[in-house]
């Protein structure tokens, strides 16, 4: 008796669309599908948005999500501003270099670390907060609203909204924490513009490095790879030809980001900038 070959079903053909998008070479995934790895292997930023207000039961969909991050000790560090206003926006832009997504977007959030909640919840009963005055303390409010961040573009984008990570509004923490009149232990993470993406200027997947760039097994692997560097530059130079930006190796992205203070766009300080906010950075 002849053995049947396994039957592909659509699933397995989603995948594989998802695979080849996310990393334009040999890479399978096989396995169950279903549309929470669908919505996070799908996802692009955008830069596009149409004049269409963002629902407040979508914005508040969102926090749930973010709510629902885990967070470390529970102690949820984080909070987050949502700004609608266009001159308050346009003002939040200007720190960061003026960028269209900003613009366009009829919703900026922005993500917060912040310590002045478990503070007051400590001074207000005499008790002491010796723990917040240490790194771990900043790394631990950053990292929660990170992670509730991320819940909410996953949530955001299964909604079919588009987000764009805004990291240049610490090009000066200071200026947006007067703008946005945050209290002593407070820090602007980051923002995310969020808005219906416009049809007219489709975002595509960006490709990912190959797995075994990042995937290490048992230990940490030192074997040169110059071969994963080289197809993810050709892989992301095809990305960059279709979405008609400019065709930069990701290579040259790296070094360029990371060659000189001035890249850093003001960032170099954001040390002394987190210490003025009142983290003390032990
Ligand atoms: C913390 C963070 C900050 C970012 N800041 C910016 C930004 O200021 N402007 C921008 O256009 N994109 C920004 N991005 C988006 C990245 O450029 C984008 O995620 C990356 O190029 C991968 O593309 P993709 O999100 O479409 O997959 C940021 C992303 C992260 C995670």
């Amino acid at each position: 008796m002849t053995a049947l070959a396994p039957v592909r079903t659509e699933e397995d053909d989603r995948l594989t669309t998802l695979a080849s998008e996310r990393y334009r070479n040999d890479q399978r995934l096989s396995g169950d599908w279903n549309e929470t790895l669908d919505t996070l292997l799908s996802h692009r930023s955008v830069r596009n948005y149409l004049p269409k207000a963002v629902p407040d039961s979508v914005l508040h969909l969102a926090i749930a999500a973010a709510q629902s991050a885990p967070s470390s000790s529970n102690l949820q560090a984080w909070s987050v501003i949502a700004v609608a206003d266009e001159a308050r926006k346009s003002r939040l832009n200007t720190v960061a270099g003026t960028q269209r997504q900003i613009e366009q977007a009829p919703l900026l959030l922005i993500w917060l670390a912040d310590i002045n909640r478990p503070r007051k919840i400590a001074t207000d009963d005499g008790a002491p907060a010796e723990g917040l005055d240490y790194v771990e303390s900043f790394l631990l409010g950053v990292i929660d609203a990170a992670l509730a961040a991320q819940n909410a573009v996953s949530a955001l984008e299964s909604l079919g909204l588009g987000t764009c990570y805004i990291g240049a509004i610490r090009n000066d923490p200071e200026v947006v924490a007067r703008e946005l009149e945050l209290p002593e232990g407070v820090f602007p993470v980051f923002g995310l513009t969020v808005g219906y993406p416009d049809p007219a200027v489709p975002a595509g997947v960006k490709p990912r490095l190959p797995q075994s760039t990042v995937l290490h097994r048992e230990r940490y692997d030192t074997t040169p790879r110059p071969d994963d560097l080289k197809n993810y530059n050709a892989a992301l130079g095809r990305f960059q030809a279709e979405q008609s930006i400019p065709l930069i190796d990701w290579t040259e992205q790296v070094k360029n980001r990371i060659g000189t203070v001035e890249a850093l766009k003001g960032r170099h300080l954001l040390g002394a900038a987190a210490r003025k906010l009142g983290f003390k950075l032990k």
